[in-house]
């Protein structure tokens, strides 16, 4: 959702930032703009509506010289997505450009207040209210521009990241953040006590940034910093008091941000499934002794060993996971496992404890209601557990232990790998917490860990298995409607296809528990109907048969995603897709790859655009 990116250097800025938009362009936007302080002196801002290669075709005849400026993505909270609307906002004198990523919500009566004292605004959007309340503070405060972001902030409610370019000081690049994510990248020649040929980055995450350095520093809340092109960069809270910034290096390869020869972002991450668990299972599992290494609970042994309850809390696809993972924690560990939406829980009052354990699960590590549940969570005594992709996201930093999927930067905003990794992650979890408690027999325990290290062979299997798709999908993309059903573990895979589906194609579709179809739904079926059934071998097999017959008693078309060799269901469908064998709760891992590939090659068949489909935000940054 929204990115911004930010150059102060030696080079051209334009190029780096242009760059850096195109690899934001994957958490999802509206519109685009870009402000420059250009080797004249001037001020410059262009914005579009629509891609960022519209900025770049509007901006072909433009000065774009100058080693400063920012750029923005917008995703559209308040104001409809133009031009106009398009960030970068001037102040009223025209000597700051400001980029913002999230919501000020205390805008209107901030906005009514600046409008009496004679400030005029030409968007309809909050971030406006933003830079002209800092040039505000500036001119009645008399102050620089750094006291006056500060003033200004602390009038400020709600969440935000933002940077500043300030026509008057072209050596310098404010950056402030609450709420929403940002990065400064810090380049070559750069030290804090100020060296030449210094280069400073910023990026709402770091695929603009590593390009040109893995050294970087994750602002904190409510901190600001100052970059300036000497290589000094100042950081302070809201209080102005100083604070010492830490340095780290990115666990990222160039490569991971590149299609790497596929079409999308989102085909090379379905294959990507083998390689993205072996990384995940590496170093937490110890094939020898059949044993499980989770650091994350081994170091806090005794909150597992005491724990009442877990509560898991997500959004989207990390939500479907987490109900699979409950199925799993809850049979290996005994401990009742509630699984919540996080938007729902964060503002519900919910019942806990100190002994329950609250667990964030969360690709981007940046989901608004993750986080805001967590933090509530907190505030509650509870000890929280992070289990997340994106390295340095706020989630984990805002967790007491966790656990990193490592399945590499997910670029598609349909999650998969991330959904498989996380339902890994969550299964070495369980085993974890069941080793800590004693909760399964050893030799259970060590099948389990063995079938687990089988899963990337079985899902090579399975991609390889699943090619067919692309031929029958052409029969589905005139359809308006389908059915995803499952059982068990399989339940929420069928939510799982469903949601990738209507993510990517804009076909609708619902996932049920099987069982439910004769409670309402099955009066949907007819031969127009689609329905997507998961029926491995193992689990609620037979039960899942009956409910099959009963749809194609009613000639509904039938996509089964089966076991390796089965006949039964195979001979009741209209297309069938083989996966290998697994024990049942391992099924989601496989089962879930060919439903990716469904959704996938539908969507590409109707001209849709895969990785960043309309309205959608890969991380969901505000409320
Ligand atoms: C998945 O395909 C979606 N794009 C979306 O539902 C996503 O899973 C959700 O927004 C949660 O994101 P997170 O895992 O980064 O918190
Ligand atoms: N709230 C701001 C707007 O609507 C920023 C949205 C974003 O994060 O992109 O312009």
């Amino acid at each position: 959702m929204c990115g911004i990116v930010g150059y102060i250097g030696t080079k051209d800025s334009y190029p780096i930032l242009i760059k850096g938009l195109h690899r934001l362009e994957y958490r999802g936007y509206d519109s685009a703009g870009i402000s420059l302080i250009t080797s004249n002196g001037d001020l410059v801002v262009y914005k579009a509506k629509g891609k960022v290669s519209s900025l770049e075709h509007d901006t072909a005849d433009k000065d774009i010289s100058g080693t400063i400026g920012i750029a923005h993505t917008r995703w559209a909270t308040h104001g409809e997505p133009n031009a106009t609307n398009a960030h970068p906002h001037y102040s009223e004198s025209h000597n700051l450009t400001l980029v913002h990523n999230g919501i000020i919500e205390n805008y209107k009566p901030l906005r009514t207040e600046l409008e009496k004292n004679g400030l005029t605004f030409h968007s309809e959007t909050d971030t406006e209210v933003l830079v002209q309340l800092i040039e505000y503070m500036q001119i009645t405060h008399q102050c620089d521009t750094v006291t006056a972001v500060h003033l200004a902030l602390k009038n400020v409610v709600g969440a935000y990241a933002i940077a500043i370019l300030d026509k008057r000081n072209p050596n310098q690049l404010i950056a402030a953040r609450k709420g929403s994510p940002l990065i400064i990248g810090v380049g070559k020649g750069n030290s804090t006590a100020g060296e030449g040929n210094a280069e400073f980055l910023l990026g709402s995450d770091a695929t603009p940034i590593i390009e040109y350095t893995d050294q970087v520093i994750y602002l904190k809340d409510e901190e600001i910093a100052v970059l300036n092109r000497n290589g000094k960069c100042a950081i302070t809270n809201l209080d102005s008091i100083q604070q010492t910034p830490q340095l780290q290096t990115l666990q990222m390869s160039l490569d991971e941000l590149e299609k790497g020869g596929f079409q999308h972002f989102m085909l090379k991450e379905i294959y990507e499934q083998p390689n993205a668990i072996r990384t995940c299972m590496k170093g937490r599992i110890d094939p020898q002794n059949h044993d499980i290494l989770l650091s994350g609970v081994i170091d806090h042994r005794d909150r597992f060993l005491n724990a009442k309850r877990i509560i898991i809390c997500a959004c989207g696809t990390s939500w479907h996971s987490a109900l699979i993972g409950k199925y799993f924690i809850e049979e290996a560990t005994k401990i009742p496992v509630e699984v919540e939406y996080a938007s729902e829980f964060r503002y519900r009052n919910p019942v806990i404890s100190k002994q329950d354990i609250v667990i964030a699960i969360s690709q981007s590590g940046e989901t608004a209601d993750t986080l805001a549940a967590i933090q509530l969570a907190r505030e509650k005594g509870c000890f929280v557990y992070g289990i997340c992709n994106v390295i340095g996201s706020s989630i984990p930093r805002n967790t007491d232990s966790g656990t990193y999927i490592h399945v590499g930067p997910e670029i598609g905003v349909a999650s998969t790998k991330a959904f498989t990794g996380q339902l890994t992650t969550l299964i070495l979890f369980g085993l974890a917490i069941a080793k800590v408690r004693q909760t399964l027999d050893e030799q259970l325990f060590h099948q389990l860990v063995d079938d687990l290290m089988l899963i990337p062979e079985k899902m090579q299997w399975t991609l390889e298995h699943s090619k067919g798709i692309e031929q029958f999908a052409r029969t589905f993309t005139y359809c308006k409607n389908f059915i995803y059903l499952g059982r068990g573990y399989n339940y929420p895979v069928a939510l799982e296809g469903a949601l990738k589906l209507k993510e990517i194609s804009y076909i609708h579709a619902e996932g049920y528990p099987a069982a439910e179809m004769k409670h309402g739904p099955i009066a949907l079926i007819d031969e127009e109907m689609p329905v997507v059934v998961i029926a491995p071998k193992r689990g609620l097999y037979d039960k899942v048969v009956s409910n099959i017959q009963e749809i194609k008693s009613r000639k509904g078309r039938i996509i089964s995603i089966v076991t390796e060799g089965d006949t039964i269901v195979k001979n009741m469908s209209d297309y069938c897709i083989e996966i290998p064998d697994t024990r049942d709760s391992y099924a989601p891992l496989l089962a879930v790859i060919p439903l990716q590939m469904l959704a996938y090659y539908i969507a590409i068949t109707k001209g849709r655009d895969v990785d960043q489909p309309r309205n959608l935000a890969k991380s969901v940054t505000v409320e």
